[in-house]
């Protein structure tokens, strides 16, 4: 079956090659190579769809619900139940494909009218699935060509979830039409808000080695290179005896008897996400047409936990961003992991409010141990994306599965039902978000920024580098988390962002950066930013070649420095700084040019060697970091360059206590919106002033915030 292949917006067909490999075979259409831009969509046709949200007056709350699993009787409770809490909004038919199609061609729309009728009835809003997360038993059996394959070549069958070849045009087009049954269906219901297109798209399988996959990596590659030789060139297929003659030779990374081609790697992960974003936008385009009223997205999964989706890329292609997250049980610090996932789906998002599509009121079923959260810290994790910018608290899920592999992943109603500390925090946390309904729309200011890039991250964690401990996350948390305990409010955003108006710029292990990117990190130390650069930043360029003549090759300059040898620390090895500090993972041999040194090893493969080093850059300064410093060192880098740049906390307050800003851009009265939550056992006071909207009080120059609890403040 042919796929019903669409043109690429900007990028024309390529020309006939030296190639003889058919051109007619099914393909999987690569978005074209350019950079993000913080606008989320194509404008001409946005220009149709409207903002979301629509019909929703105050932030959304509410959930994934799947009334498929109960019966009549419980769905009325949970109607009721929707009412008490004050939800708003609810996922539908996520997975309900085979109960619309319990058999090819043979729907029931009944339960799915009846609840939609319903939820329209109680005022909550829609946000409708196509119900293609999950493929039917009948299709896969029908069809086992559309189950993926993994580097292994192992098929991922039917039992699970996700069970399907995202370049399948045999999946797709089953898919698509699911997708446009069901606006069809519901085009002209009031309770339609929004498209949620799929499901977590690349969650379980973001790499398919299937062999619609191996066809489309081909398509995809002759589309990015044209020309066979212009691949070699860019693979280094010199080496190892790889060189191709044709594009018909050339498979993805398949398990081999060692390292495969670094580029081929990450080629396939660029494929790879792509051919996901390929899908989504099959998805929505079918839906599109039938329902220009209503915008479309799909749950991102926007965090240090999930690599391999492009989600800058994917921003431009939905309405609005939405994501999931999910706290680690056993993260003593799981609010900063939480806190960084928001901020970097602020970035993702353009620095527009996004809606955070599930998270967990308690306990998750996929951890080793699975622990319900602490007094408070459900409200305290919904206000926290709601600080940095959601504007919609949703939830995995509205009701406790009774059935499944999921049964023991909590919900709002938990198994206990209405009697029980869960319920009564689900109607607490819908009472909360009635009191903000004036935050939505607020923007998060910030002076620092830091730099994500997920082609970076894909590339620094190739195999056959200097070392296994240098990892994409690492630095990226350990600046962070100085700036949390700061209360300094992170824009992470992509490289290619405008960096204008950030007086502290960090770039954390940068490996892989394109020259435009490089210059825009110059040109703003030129303009007065701080900008902090850490090891293993600016090696090698969007091909993974390395940038010749001393590391780091893109900002050597920048930096008034040059490394000629790397050398990175054994297992469990440290070193100390003259400061006292220590660090471990990663020492390098450099000198420098015109930078100055702050700190040195005192022992190490390298003593007396520059471990710290700042080069004075226009009206600002770029810091190089040459090691993986402790927790001091960090922390007193950060004081340094935030002392530097004049940049100071969002409000004083003890450590534990996370303070966040929002402010309504544009409004006259200038409205701002102080969150001060409270991780801690003790009770905490913060300066404020105004009216703190949960209870309604006045606050008079002191806020007290309870051990665990939460405050908002209406400022004045
Ligand atoms: C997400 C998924 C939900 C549910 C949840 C459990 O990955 O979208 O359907 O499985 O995890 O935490």
């Amino acid at each position: 079956m042919a796929d019903d292949v669409t043109s690429p917006e900007t990028e024309p067909r390529p020309e006939a090659t030296s190639d003889r490999e058919s051109t007619t075979e099914d393909e999987a259409q690569p978005a074209p190579e350019t950079e993000p831009t913080s606008s989320s969509g194509d404008d001409a046709e946005k220009a149709t769809v409207p903002d979301w949200p629509i019909g929703l007056h105050a932030l959304g709350y509410g959930g994934d619900y799947n009334p498929e699993q109960w019966p009549m009787e419980v769905r009325l409770e949970d109607i009721e139940l929707m009412r008490e809490a004050g939800v708003n909004l609810i996922s539908l038919a996520i997975f309900s494909w085979a109960s619309i199609e319990p058999r090819e061609g043979r729907y029931d729309w009944s339960w799915l009218d009846n609840i939609m009728d319903r939820l329209q009835a109680a005022g909550v809003r829609v946000a409708l699935a196509t119900a293609t997360a999950s493929p039917p038993p009948w299709l896969t059996a029908n069809h086992p060509e559309i189950l993926p394959r993994t580097a292994e070549g192992v098929v991922l069958h039917q039992g699970g979830r996700q069970a399907y070849a995202p370049s399948s045009p045999v999946y797709r087009d089953y898919a698509v039409k699911m997708a446009a049954a069901i606006a069809e269906r519901y085009a002209t219901h009031p309770a339609l808000a929004l498209w949620h297109i799929d499901n977590e798209i690349g969650c379980h399988v973001p790499h398919d080695y299937s062999e619609s996959a191996e066809r489309a990596f081909r398509t995809w590659l002759r589309r990015r290179y044209r020309m066979i030789d212009k691949l070699n060139e860019a693979w280094g297929t010199a080496f190892w005896s790889q060189r191709y003659s044709a594009f018909k030779d050339v498979l993805p990374p398949w398990a081999a008897p060692t390292y495969a081609n670094p580029t081929q790697q990450l080629d396939f992960a660029r494929f790879s996400s792509d051919t996901l974003l390929e899908y989504y936008k099959k998805l929505r385009d079918a839906v599109r047409p039938i329902t220009p009223h209503v915008p479309a997205t799909t749950n991102f999964m926007v965090s240090l936990s999930t690599k391999w989706m492009d989600y800058h890329r994917w921003a431009r292609e939905v309405d609005v961003v939405a994501t999931d997250h999910y706290t680690i049980a056993d993260d003593p610090e799981r609010e900063i992991d939480l806190a960084l996932a928001a901020d970097m789906t602020r970035g993702v998002a353009g620095g527009k409010p996004w809606i955070l599509m599930e998270h967990s009121s308690g306990a998750v079923n996929w951890q080793p141990r699975n622990r319900a959260k602490g007094p408070g810290e459900m409200i305290r994790n919904s206000l926290a994306h709601v600080a940095r910018g959601a504007d919609s608290v949703m939830f995995f899920q509205f009701r406790q599965s009774k059935a499944g592999a999921e049964k023991f992943h909590s919900a709002l109603v938990p198994h206990a039902g209405r009697n029980s500390s869960g319920w009564r925090e689900s109607v607490r946390l819908g009472e909360t978000l009635a009191a903000l309904g004036d935050v939505a729309g607020a923007r998060v200011p910030a002076r620092v920024a830091m730099l994500f890039d997920y082609h970076a991250w894909w590339a620094i964690e190739l195999d056959s580098h200097p070392s296994v401990d240098v990892t994409y996350g690492d630095r990226i948390r350990a600046l962070y988390r100085e700036l949390w305990y700061r209360n300094v409010t992170v824009d992470v955003v992509h490289p290619g962002e405008d960096l204008d108006g950030y007086d502290v710029v960090l770039v954390p292990s940068l490996y892989l950066v394109t020259d435009e990117h490089a210059a825009a990190i110059a040109a703003a130390a030129e303009r007065g930013a701080h900008v902090v650069i850490t090891y293993f930043s600016g090696i090698v360029d969007e091909r993974d070649h390395i940038r010749l003549g001393g590391y780091p090759g893109a900002f050597r300059e920048l930096l008034g420095m040059r490394t000629d040898e790397f050398f990175p620390l054994l297992a469990d090895e440290q070193v100390t700084l003259d400061d006292g500090t220590t660090a471990d993972v990663w020492t390098e041999r450099l000198e420098v040019t015109t930078a100055e040194v702050l700190r040195t090893f005192t022992d190490g493969p390298l003593p007396g060697g520059p471990a710290l080093t700042r080069n004075a850059v226009g009206e600002g300064a770029a810091w190089y970091v040459a090691t993986r410093q402790d927790e001091a060192g960090t922390a007193a880098l950060i004081e340094q360059v935030l002392g530097q740049a004049g940049v100071a906390p969002v409000a004083p307050a003890p450590r534990g206590v996370e303070v966040v800003r929002r402010v309504r851009e544009g409004d006259d009265e200038g409205r701002s919106f102080l969150f001060v939550l409270n991780h801690t056992d003790g009770e905490a006071s913060v300066p404020a002033s105004g009216t703190e909207l949960i209870t309604g009080a006045t606050v008079e120059g002191e806020l007290r915030v309870p051990a665990h609890g939460s405050a908002v403040v209406a400022e004045r």
